[in-house]
């Protein structure tokens, strides 16, 4: 397994581009399902997950075609003849389960390995599965497999989300797209990937209305087609990035992403002192060398502050004058960095899903494991801002979400080398 290696000290400095979103590409390649005809996406990271996907739509017969020095995926399921997500790749990525909503509709079967929790949580898909029942699918979980089945096709329903759920709302809206008349969904996700997956339905010719409210609108059609679609930015990667510049005492400059997607994440920054500017398709941080100031997080489906930065924010506090708390409200086991933190010599303590924080003026660099994706990033911004050497085990979980992290802070002027373990 590999490791990183990283010696803090070094301000971030210098300009970097952000990859294509891991959380829209997942969805959209699961959504090519949906046509016989051939789909053409661009800016598709080069990431585990994306090669898992890959993996998982060749597995029900469809090609996949992946070019990473492009960043593109040609992908065509006309030939499909499987209807069976594996366990051994569902085990992998939870994401595995947005097949079911496209197999359902398109071809009135599919059967996907119950996905598990993971680190963060228990991970429930009960609403995917009362999206797809209120479509009128039979559903039934035999031998840890959801087996869904709807031969005469789905039909458009009403229906709301008890909880705002990304992925179910993602499943609801691709499996509306193909039923008979008119769905509703109300209290859907408004996050800026479901704006993406719904862009680019719309570009295979499907009828929805309503992306980026909690209110979805879709009229179904017989068929849709195929279709060529760059994906949206990462807004998680480059609020990392951001938040790293910023605990650093940095200055960063990164293109390719808009203001509007990173949304709060920018106010939450520019209290904690950065100076930032926002222009065409590019957003810079300043620090001006100056230590951050604490801020106050509590996480919230979009636009709220968004979950996946919780954890970098963590870092950053932890280094930052003051006290501040981090209250975690989507997932209820995401403060786990805290601990190795901790080791580290961070000053937090944990109240149930609220981490209250002391900042230090520096941390001590030391021996960690990281847990799941983000936290794992928040790892490595505090190893950047410790004093010494700082090695990160287990750092596999960076590779699904982080498109060749060590280059990129690399390039910053951070001093990360990935060993080999
Ligand atoms: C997506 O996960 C993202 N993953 C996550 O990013 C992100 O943290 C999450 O949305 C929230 O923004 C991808 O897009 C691939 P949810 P998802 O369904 O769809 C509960 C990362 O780091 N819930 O919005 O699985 C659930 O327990 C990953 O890139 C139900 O109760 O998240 C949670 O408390 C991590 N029943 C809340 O909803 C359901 O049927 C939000 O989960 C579904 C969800």
């Amino acid at each position: 397994m590999d490791s990183f290696i990283v010696r803090g000290g070094q301000r971030l400095h210098g300009v970097l581009s952000a990859s294509g979103s891991k959380n829209a590409a997942l969805p959209i390649m699961a959504a090519t399902l949906l046509s016989a005809e051939q789909c053409l996406l661009r800016r598709v990271p080069n990431l585990r997950d994306i090669a898992t996907m890959a993996t998982l739509l060749s597995s029900l017969g469809a090609t996949a075609d992946r070019d990473p020095k492009e960043a593109s995926v040609a992908l065509n399921s006309c030939a499909l003849d499987q209807f069976r997500a594996p366990y051994d790749l569902v085990k992998t990525m939870r994401a595995s389960i947005l097949v079911l909503g496209p197999l359902l509709a398109r071809f009135g079967q599919a059967e996907v390995s119950f996905p598990g929790g993971c680190a963060i949580g228990s991970r429930p898909v009960d609403l995917h599965i009362r999206a797809m029942e209120a479509m009128g699918a039979t559903v039934a979980v035999e031998s840890g497999y959801i087996v869904a089945k709807a031969p005469r096709g789905l039909s458009g329903a009403d229906f709301c989300f008890d909880t705002v759920t990304v992925g179910g709302t993602e499943n609801a809206v691709m499996a509306a797209t193909l039923a008979r008349g008119h769905s509703t969904l109300r209290n859907a996700a408004r996050e800026p990937e479901i704006v993406d997956l719904v862009q680019f339905l719309r570009a295979m010719g499907a009828r929805i209305e309503g992306e980026g409210t909690d209110t979805l609108e879709i009229e179904g059609v017989s068929a849709l087609h195929g279709a060529t679609y760059e994906v949206m930015p990462d807004r998680i990667e480059a609020g990392t990035y951001l938040v790293a510049a910023a605990a650093t005492r940095g200055d960063v400059k990164i293109d390719g992403i808009s203001s509007e997607v990173l949304g709060v994440v920018i106010d939450k920054l520019a209290l904690a002192g950065a100076e930032i500017t926002c222009g065409e398709g590019l957003v810079s941080l300043d620090m001006k060398t100056k230590r951050p100031t604490a801020v106050d997080i509590e996480t919230e489906p979009f636009p709220g502050f968004p979950t996946d930065m919780q954890a970098q924010f963590t870092a950053l506090n932890a280094v930052a004058l003051g006290h501040s708390s981090v209250v975690e409200t989507v997932f209820e086991n995401r403060l786990m960095q805290v601990h190795e933190m901790r080791r580290m010599g961070a000053e937090i303590d944990i109240a149930g899903d609220r981490a209250q924080i002391t900042g230090c003026e520096q941390l001590q660099g030391a021996p960690v494991m990281a847990s799941d994706l983000r936290a794992s990033a928040s790892l490595v911004i505090a190893g950047l801002v410790a004093d010494g050497e700082t090695r990160i085990d287990r750092i596999y979980h960076i590779d699904r979400g982080y498109e060749n992290i060590e280059g990129k802070l690399q390039c910053l002027g951070a001093d990360i080398r990935r060993i080999s373990t």
